[in-house]
């Protein structure tokens, strides 16, 4: 008896729900023409309900390449060795681990190691060099930015902290562009 309850609850939860929406609409169509473009702003009862059920999108990021002048080097190296260091090496040909080697990464194509199993995520990228804003991205959310990507890491949310591992990237590689 206590679903038949609650299942009645939501029915009626529903349904007012419905009947506020429509008469809100119908107040609001009577107050503005409904011609006019400016209908949807103002008829708040009804037209406000439908963004609201779609997912917020992800804020954007700020630019990083403002911040890299400034960035310390030093401390980024610190954040690469404690954080990535596990799965990647840094230096001029060094060895492929779980995860590619990153000498030259910036400016580098996506998917840059020949021979490394990268995901079909980072293939699809392959004819796009990295930029500071690209691996801003990447870094801040492996995920948002590439999804199916195979690169087990959160993420480095803190703005400072991965403009200062950009600037120890972009450090290690000999072609990066200016900021
Ligand atoms: C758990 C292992 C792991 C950790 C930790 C990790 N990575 Fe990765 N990384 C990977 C793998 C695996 C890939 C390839 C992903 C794919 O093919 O989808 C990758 C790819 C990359 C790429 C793209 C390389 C290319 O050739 O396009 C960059 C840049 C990168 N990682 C940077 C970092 C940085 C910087 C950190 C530390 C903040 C980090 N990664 C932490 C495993 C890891």
């Amino acid at each position: 008896m206590a679903t038949n309850l609650e299942g009645n609850k939501i029915i009626a939860a529903v349904l007012t729900a419905g009947v506020t929406f429509g008469v809100a609409g119908f107040i609001g169509s009577m107050l503005v023409h409904p011609t006019r473009p400016h209908h949807a702003a103002i008829a708040v009862g009804g037209e406000a309900a439908a963004p609201a059920a779609a997912a917020p999108a992800a804020p954007a990021l700020d630019p990083i390449a403002p911040l890299l002048a400034a960035a310390n080097v030093q401390n980024g190296q610190q954040i690469a060795q404690r954080q990535c260091a596990s799965c990647h090496s840094f230096n001029d040909g060094g060895r492929t681990g779980v995860g590619p080697n990153l000498y030259g990464i910036v400016g580098a194509k996506h998917a840059h190691v020949d021979g490394f199993n990268y995901s079909a995520a980072l293939r699809a990228m392959a004819d796009k060099p990295w930029t500071y804003e690209d691996l801003n991205a990447w870094l801040h959310s492996p995920r948002a930015y590439a999804a199916g990507n195979r690169m087990s890491y959160a993420g480095l949310a803190n703005t400072a902290q991965r403009a200062d591992l950009i600037a120890y990237l972009r450090s290690i590689s000999p072609n990066a562009p200016a900021p």
